[in-house]
């Protein structure tokens, strides 16, 4: 079976958007937060128009690669614009977790109204043997607390946004975390943490 993760790129002071993120306005004024993601010249194996670091290359797409389904909040949906109708990730359908009816949600997207539970289990079924990949705090939150994250990536930006998104919201007790890789790259750390049970 395969794990269920959430990679986001994130600032030093924990933020994955700036300040204003909406529909039509993506990361708000958090935008240095995707720079690395074309400052490079190693074009993605994955996502075309990626042209990353040779070493942020590697890492992001041995990840990237795995996916087989993608699990995110209404905020990222509705901030990203829907995705256009379709989803993130050239390869691995999008499921959207809200409490609220999603009108506009097309044939090759899912809305789970039911939980993040049912959303994992749903995704996890398309995925087969590939990974779940979470977008959101919202969603990432959701999903510790219910036990269901295996590992969290850390994407971390050289930049203190002051205000934005959190990466993480509140839990209800602590979480351990193993380190599994660390990877310095220009512009960029990589973070790996295994989550502990
Ligand atoms: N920096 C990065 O790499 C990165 C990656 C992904 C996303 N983002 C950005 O992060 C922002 C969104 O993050 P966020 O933390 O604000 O929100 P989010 O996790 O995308 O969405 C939160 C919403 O998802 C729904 N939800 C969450 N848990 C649920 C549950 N257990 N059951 C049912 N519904 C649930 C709720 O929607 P309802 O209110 O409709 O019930 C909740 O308000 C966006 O601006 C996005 O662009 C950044």
């Amino acid at each position: 079976m395969g794990k269920v993760y959430s990679a986001h790129s994130v600032s030093v002071d924990g933020y994955i958007t700036g300040r204003g993120p909406a529909p039509g306005r993506g990361l708000g004024d958090g935008t240095v937060l995707f720079d690395w993601y074309f400052d490079g010249d190693t074009p993605s194996r994955v996502f075309d128009g990626f042209r990353l670091s040779e070493s942020s290359a590697k890492f992001f797409d041995a990840l990237a690669g795995r996916d087989g389904a993608i699990v995110a909040g209404r905020n990222t949906y509705e901030d990203s614009d829907r995705f256009g109708g379709g989803s993130p990730h050239p390869d691995a359908p999008l499921f959207v977790v809200s409490h609220r009816p999603a009108p506009e949600i097309t044939e090759r997207q899912t809305l789970v109204t039911t939980g993040i539970e049912d959303a994992i289990a749903a995704a996890r079924k398309v995925a087969g043997d590939k990974d779940v990949g979470l977008m959101g705090g919202g969603v990432l939150t959701a999903a510790l607390r219910a036990g269901l994250v295996d590992e969290v990536v850390l994407h971390q930006v050289p930049v203190l946004l002051g205000g934005g998104r959190s990466f993480f919201q509140e839990l209800p007790e602590h979480i351990h975390l193993r380190l599994l890789e660390v990877v310095p790259a220009p512009g960029v750390t990589h973070l790996h943490y295994e989550v502990v049970r």
